[in-house]
């Protein structure tokens, strides 16, 4: 079968290197793809939203599958796009429809469903531009840390833990009243600080039945030692060193199964990944958040552990026959280091001549911000790629990861030189 993977990042790369290995995989394709993506499938230059472009690449393409990898599409109902259009209806889509995306689109639709379903997470309240007082008051009763957080889709920025009230304050009310973050500040949702180590869980889901894919842990602040601003992720590992037996059932039964169970109960269609962000609070697992897509840098170490055939898998989800799939997973460690660009997460330069892969072919490279122009692989992005290595242990599977970027250059290349620190 023809497959599309939506987006141009580390996660879709990895997606695409793991379908083109199907049987059932025929031509492959990326929009737009990078520099990666074009390793192994056919770049298409169409955006992420562009829903009329998408539908005339399917057709013309006789695509029978569209993965989509990023949330934006999902949230603008992609899903939903296909499913109303008689020429695509028969096209398998892989990522929830537009109501259920809502649990990543929206924290207080996400943190509603929670409650409903007794799914544990910190506790919270909700405010609007009306209520603005409400929420004042509702913090000086609080206590410190303040944790803020945007209710709409703010490009991973939406979220602010702040230490004293009186900053607190005013950020409730420059997102409530002078729309911080434009429309995704519309709404806030204000929340218990919660303090422990975070996981990332993966779930792949076709609606009814589900399997948990690998946890991994991703290293989001841009400075060593977990210092500095937050970023799209520098780092991750899978599976996590600190995941007991016992800690696995309580996240299985206390949190993915209410999950799925929710879904159907609420009447949410759903055929993809819910990758929902843990965090070990004492022994006990709480949701800070849902996705409903792959995590990036995350996927970059789970789709590699997976020893099955991906895309029958993936068949599997649109036939609604999860339940007859045994995943295999590779016992060993995965890690990525991510390289990004000198300066990122603020500003930095693009269009840097990227050197050293060409003779690490075998290695699992996986792009992110770049891009061909002539012979030269250029960056085009702040995260510009994610090397990933196998290992018996953690600290293996890093090590190989530094030896291969030791040996990639660009100007201005910055990578985290301790991922895993904390384990
Ligand atoms: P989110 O976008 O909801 O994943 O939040 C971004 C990051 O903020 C998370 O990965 C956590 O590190 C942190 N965070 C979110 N909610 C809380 C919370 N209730 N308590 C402590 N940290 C949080
Ligand atoms: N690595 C976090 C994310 O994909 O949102």
């Amino acid at each position: 079968m023809n497959v599309l993977v939506i987006g141009g990042g580390g996660r879709e790369h990895t997606l695409c290197w793991k379908i083109k290995q199907s049987k059932d995989c025929d031509e492959l394709y990326a929009a737009p793809g990078n520099a990666g993506t074009a390793l192994c499938a056919t770049n298409l230059p169409i955006g992420v939203n562009d829903f009329e472009g998408i539908k005339k690449a399917t057709l013309t393409r006789h695509i029978k599958m569209v993965i989509v990898g990023p949330e934006d599409p999902l949230v603008n109902g992609i899903h939903d796009f296909f499913l109303n259009d008689p020429e695509l209806s028969s096209v398998a889509v892989i990522g929830p429809q537009k109501e259920a995306a809502t649990l990543e689109g929206s924290k207080a639709y996400a943190k509603a469903f929670m409650m409903r379903h007794n799914i544990p997470t910190a506790a919270y309240a909700e405010f609007t531009s009306e209520t603005v007082r409400e929420g004042e008051a509702f913090l000086e009763q609080s206590k410190a840390p303040y944790v803020l957080k945007a209710d709409g889709l703010a490009a991973g920025k939406g979220v602010l833990i702040i230490d004293d009230l009186a900053t607190a304050k005013r950020e409730l009310r420059e997102m409530l009243l002078e729309s911080k973050f434009g429309a995704a500040s519309n709404k806030v949702v204000i929340e218990e600080f919660l303090a422990g180590i975070e996981l990332s869980c993966f779930v792949l889901t076709d609606g009814s039945s589900y399997l948990t894919l690998p946890m991994a842990k991703d290293y989001k602040r841009i400075g060593e030692g977990d210092t500095g601003l937050n970023t799209g992720g520098m780092g991750a590992i899978s599976p996590v060193p600190f995941l007991t037996d016992e800690f696995r059932e309580k996240i299985e039964t206390q949190i993915v199964k209410p999950t799925i169970e929710g879904l159907k109960k609420d009447n949410l269609p759903y055929k993809g990944f819910v990758f929902i962000g843990l965090i070990k609070v004492g022994n006990e697992p709480k949701v800070i958040e849902y996705n409903v897509r792959m995590g990036d840098p995350e996927t970059e170490v789970v789709i590699p552990r997976i020893k099955n055939d991906f895309l029958a898998i993936l068949q599997a989800v649109d036939e609604g026959r999860l339940d007859e799939i045994d995943l295999e997973i590779d016992p060993s460690v995965a890690a990525t280091v991510v390289a990004v660009s000198g300066g990122y997460p603020e500003a930095y330069e693009k269009e840097k001549r990227i050197t050293g892969l060409d003779e690490q072919k075998d290695k699992m490279i996986f792009h992110a911000g770049t891009k061909q122009e002539g012979d030269d692989i250029k960056t085009s992005g702040g995260r510009v790629l994610a090397v990933t290595s196998f290992g018996k242990d953690y600290q293996e599977a890093v090590e190989a990861s530094y030896k291969i970027i030791s040996k990639i250059n660009f100007e201005r290349i910055n990578y985290r030189k301790d991922i895993g620190f904390d384990l």
